[in-house]
């Protein structure tokens, strides 16, 4: 693929040179998109395969997107990489990126562990923010997946970022990025991190409770 330079491209007034030089990356991307579905797909059978067999969807909702060019190209800046198309894909494992939500945290690990069970699934990492949440509270299970896709002369191998987490994991984390991200707060900062935290400590105990609460009806069903 040949390399293309990001920068200059966006910077071009030549609308030739640009759609030129951006057909790597456009196409780059479309391969990203076609990962993306293909995992999505397999999520869906999963979810209603599981829903058959317990009455109880394992997912709440999934949503799926793929990085803006803008973000990608400050990322690999940020990062100090090369910007180009083989750095894109060779540095970045979240261009493609799927957010799993589950009611409960057991959900989370069945799925998890079916959809990387399947045998053209190639697993790059986990890294289980549940288990072991980040300092702040933070908490959901992220994998990183291979997935083959199938193009008119090849079978490429694309990457794709599996977010899976709880409603409550989902709210908290949907109200920390709010924080993270707003430059203009001034005060106790330090107050609002640790509540923030607090918070967290408490989700995770009411998500076992529903957890808990969810097994004592399966075992009250009566037979
Ligand atoms: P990046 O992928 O560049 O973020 O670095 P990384 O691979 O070291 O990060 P990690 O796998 O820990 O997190 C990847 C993604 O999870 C982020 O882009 C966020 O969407 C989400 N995430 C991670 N940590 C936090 C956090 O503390 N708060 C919130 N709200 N989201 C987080
Ligand atoms: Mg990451």
């Amino acid at each position: 693929m040949a390399e293309i330079n990001l920068v200059q491209l966006l910077e071009s007034d030549d609308s030739e040179q640009f759609f030129k030089g951006a057909a790597p990356f456009m196409k780059l991307m479309t391969q990203y998109r076609c990962a993306m579905l293909e995992i999505k797909t397999k999520l869906d059978v999963l979810n209603a395969e599981m829903a058959l067999e317990s009455d109880i969807n394992p997912f709440e909702s999934i949503s799926c997107r793929i990085k803006t060019p803008k973000s990608i190209f400050e990322k690999l800046k940020r990062r100090g990489y090369e910007i180009s198309v083989e750095s894109i894909e060779k540095n970045l494992h979240d261009v493609a990126g799927i957010r799993v939500i589950c009611s409960f945290p057991d959900d989370i690990y069945i799925l998890a562990e079916k959809l990387c069970r399947q045998d053209d699934i190639r697993v790059v990492e986990k890294k289980d923010y549940i288990a072991n949440p980040k300092p702040n509270g933070y908490r959901s299970l992220h994998l990183i997946l291979e997935v083959p896709i199938f193009l008119s002369s090849e079978k490429k191998y694309m990457q794709v970022e599996v977010q899976f987490r709880t409603i409550a994991m989902d709210f908290w984390a949907s109200l920390e990025h709010k924080v993270r991200y707003k430059k203009d707060l001034t005060g106790d900062i330090e107050n609002l991190t640790e509540e923030l935290r607090l918070c967290a400590e408490e989700i995770s105990l009411m998500d076992m409770r529903m957890q808990n609460i969810r097994n004592r009806i399966k075992n009250m069903k009566k037979k």
